[in-house]
């Protein structure tokens, strides 16, 4: 029960670019080899702040999952599906609602800095105030324990890590709790069942860490438990009652620095983006009429890297000698800036041809996404059905 389990989700704001690769996807594909993930389209949060829009989000959701598998998201590999393809979110999001104070949603930074700032849109909607509800719907249903996101997200993630423990607080006791969790510990065997209770002391009454690790690694090896038993000795350690839903941990990822055409932080709302599958020639072009240093009038007038935005990008893909080179060539007008962008075209058409390729089979037949999405959403509705079993018959909805 205790596997190190990722979940993470993205909006379906249409193609992917250059900016999504590096802060996001390649994450993905890395993290997919290490952990078991779980990968989805957040079709209802885009809904939350894009109600007036819903002819676009079913485009953008296909567009977006080609282009994960064009990033190397290897569905053998993670499960890929769509939020509303599992409406077991849905159920758990409502019946998260009802213990979820308007305060702690109202104090969620997000919630009024968007609201100031998407100033076109009327964003005073239940909906919208329960977007990081939501959210914690998506990781909890799944148990999920790492949470890749961007810094932005991290309040997200503490609120849901609050909803688990306020959950578990209030549906995790058990009556006769203690004394369930008592002949559980007896289950262990006597070297487990004393190792146990040292660990539990010590994270009791020192707060000790590596003691709450310890005793966790502890029942992760203890096979004969049952899964009931296991739940209640794990909530046991901290104090506390059964543990029905996990807190997650935010994953980090290192915001990322690509820039845009311009200069700035690739983004479409600059319209500086480099698309994942748009044609080689296209690129070419972007990056061959990207401004430079502005005092290069002249390809006799010698520049300064530091003031020029493709500069930028061979930080991004250029090894130190080639890096010394435009340094060296720019500030003393040795080359020119066609001549300098040249590596930086050519690293990106090939960073983006196994993508494209990759891409192609998914663009010529669509049956084969939609497959992948649904055996996605089958795998990941079965897991779903697992937490939400043990959340109804908590709730008194079991009905056997
Ligand atoms: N709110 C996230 C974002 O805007 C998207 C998201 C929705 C998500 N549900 C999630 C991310 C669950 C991680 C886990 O980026
Ligand atoms: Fe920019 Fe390169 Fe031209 Fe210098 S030589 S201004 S770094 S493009």
């Amino acid at each position: 029960m205790f596997v190190d389990r990722v979940i993470s989700g993205m909006r379906p704001t249409g193609a992917l670019h250059l900016g999504h690769y590096h802060g996001v996807l390649k994450n993905w594909v890395k993290l997919q080899h290490e952990f078991e993930c779980l990968f989805f389209v957040a079709d209802w949060h885009a809904l939350t702040t894009h109600y007036d829009t819903p002819d676009i989000i079913e485009k953008n959701t296909w567009d977006m999952a080609i282009d994960w598998l064009a990033a190397g998201v290897d569905p053998s590999q993670a499960t890929i599906f769509i939020q509303s393809r599992v409406p077991q979110h849905a159920e758990l999001h409502l019946l998260l609602s009802m213990i979820t104070p308007l305060g702690w949603l109202e104090r969620v930074p997000t919630y009024k800095d968007q609201q100031e700032k998407l100033t076109d849109k009327d964003l005073s909607t239940y909906g919208f105030l329960g977007y990081p509800l939501l959210q914690s719907a998506d990781i909890l249903i799944y148990r999920a324990n790492r949470v890749p996101v961007g810094e932005d997200q991290v309040p997200h993630i503490e609120f849901t890590r609050e909803i688990a423990r306020r959950f578990n607080h209030v549906y995790g006791r058990e009556p006769g709790f203690e004394q369930k969790a008592e002949a559980a510990i007896k289950k262990l065997g006597a070297k487990r069942a004393r190792l146990y209770r040292e660990h539990r002391t010590r994270y009791l009454e020192q707060g000790d860490a590596q003691a709450l690790e310890g005793a966790r690694e502890l029942l992760d090896k203890a096979q004969n438990l049952a899964l009931g038993d296991r739940e209640r000795l794990f909530g046991y350690v901290e104090g506390g009652g059964k543990v029905i839903l996990t807190e997650p941990q935010a994953l980090l990822t290192a915001a990322s620095k690509m820039p845009g055409t311009d200069g700035q932080k690739m983004s479409k709302s600059y319209d500086n983006m480099i698309g994942l599958r748009e044609e080689p020639d296209v690129i070419t072009k972007k990056i061959r009429t990207m401004p430079t240093d502005p005092a290069r009038v002249k390809r006799t007038d010698p520049g300064e890297p530091e003031k020029c935005p493709v500069w930028q990008l061979h930080l991004v893909y250029s090894d130190e000698p080639l890096k010394k080179w435009v340094q060296e060539g720019c500030r003393s007008a040795g080359i020119g800036c066609l001549e300098c962008k040249q590596p930086v075209i050519d690293a990106v058409l090939a960073e983006l041809k196994p993508m494209r390729e990759r891409a192609e089979r998914y663009q010529e037949d669509p049956t084969l996404v939609r497959s992948i999405i649904a055996d996605g959403g089958e795998k990941a509705q079965k897991l779903a059905e697992e937490t939400m079993r043990d959340v109804r018959e908590v709730m008194g909805l079991r009905y056997t």
